[in-house]
């Protein structure tokens, strides 16, 4: 399925190879527009395996890059959630199929709530590994996949080169579609995680199966339940991401320039 959907793609778009996927989560819908040339955007529901997504902040398309040295990046614009209840093989998909295009890095953002209270709403941070909360995996029967250096090193090292001040943090994968109560919250802390989302984990797991290098970033839109003083909002990480949009825009397309 993942092997149809790459020859949608290619038919669609006209570009039969990508190097590098990059999915596109809250408040990094416009980041990618700095990558380089459109070469063309298709809706995803075109795609084998892509069905249309509900969540506001969730655009629903396909874009080929041409970047500036000629390689092509495959821009997600839509991701399934596990808490839609499709199963984490839709969850999944567009990872298989970003690998089934070629593409050997796998990019993943994502709209997350922070623990360090140093955080502020419109921080990029690194992701520098998981605690996956789902009690879920991509991988069926016996298949054992390491994940010792699942979020690259290497590539962590080329962002840092972009940005030098920037954090680092152990992302919580829950499955939403509630925020977490603040005792998990601190639950997630104890057990060594810094940032809380509902997506990206389980991604990141089968990009690794699929033999891909992942690199992964979370724009803090919010702290966490118990962390923030105040309620939290979907129109509050909408917002973070509008203004965060020139700083991950620009972060994005040096670092993605140099993987
Ligand atoms: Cl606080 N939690 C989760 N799971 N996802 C988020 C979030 C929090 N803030 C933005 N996305």
């Amino acid at each position: 399925i993942a092997a149809s959907a790459a020859s949608d793609i290619a038919r669609l778009t006209g570009v039969d190879h990508h190097d590098i996927a990059l999915t596109l989560g809250s408040g990094w819908g416009k980041a990618a527009d700095l990558l380089g040339e459109t070469v063309a955007t298709i809706p995803a529901t075109e795609v084998t395996g892509f069905t249309k997504s509900a969540v506001a902040g969730h655009a629903g398309t396909l874009r080929s890059i041409r970047a500036r040295d000629g390689r092509h990046v495959l821009v997600i614009g839509a991701r399934t959630h596990f808490y839609e209840r499709h199963g984490v093989r839709r969850v999944v998909h567009s990872v298989r199929t970003a690998a089934a295009t070629g593409a050997g890095t796998m990019v993943l953002t994502n709209g997350a709530g922070g623990i360090k209270e140093t955080w502020t709403a419109g921080t990029p941070v690194l992701i520098s590994d998981h605690i996956n909360l789902t009690a879920a995996s991509p991988l069926e029967g016996a298949t054992f996949v390491d994940l010792t250096d699942l979020y690259s090193q290497r590539l962590r090292a080329i962002a840092r080169e972009v940005d030098p001040t920037l954090d680092e943090g152990v992302y919580c994968q829950f499955t939403g579609p509630h925020y977490e109560t603040p005792a998990e919250v601190q639950m997630a802390k104890t057990l060594g995680g810094h940032i809380v989302g509902m997506s990206t984990a389980l991604e990141a797991i089968a990009a690794r199966q699929a033999g891909m290098e992942v690199l992964g970033f979370s724009l803090i839109t919010n702290l966490a339940a118990g962390i923030q003083k105040t309620p939290l909002s979907h129109a509050e990480v909408i917002e973070a991401g509008q203004l965060a949009e020139p700083v991950i825009t620009k972060l994005l397309a040096e670092v993605v320039g140099r993987l």
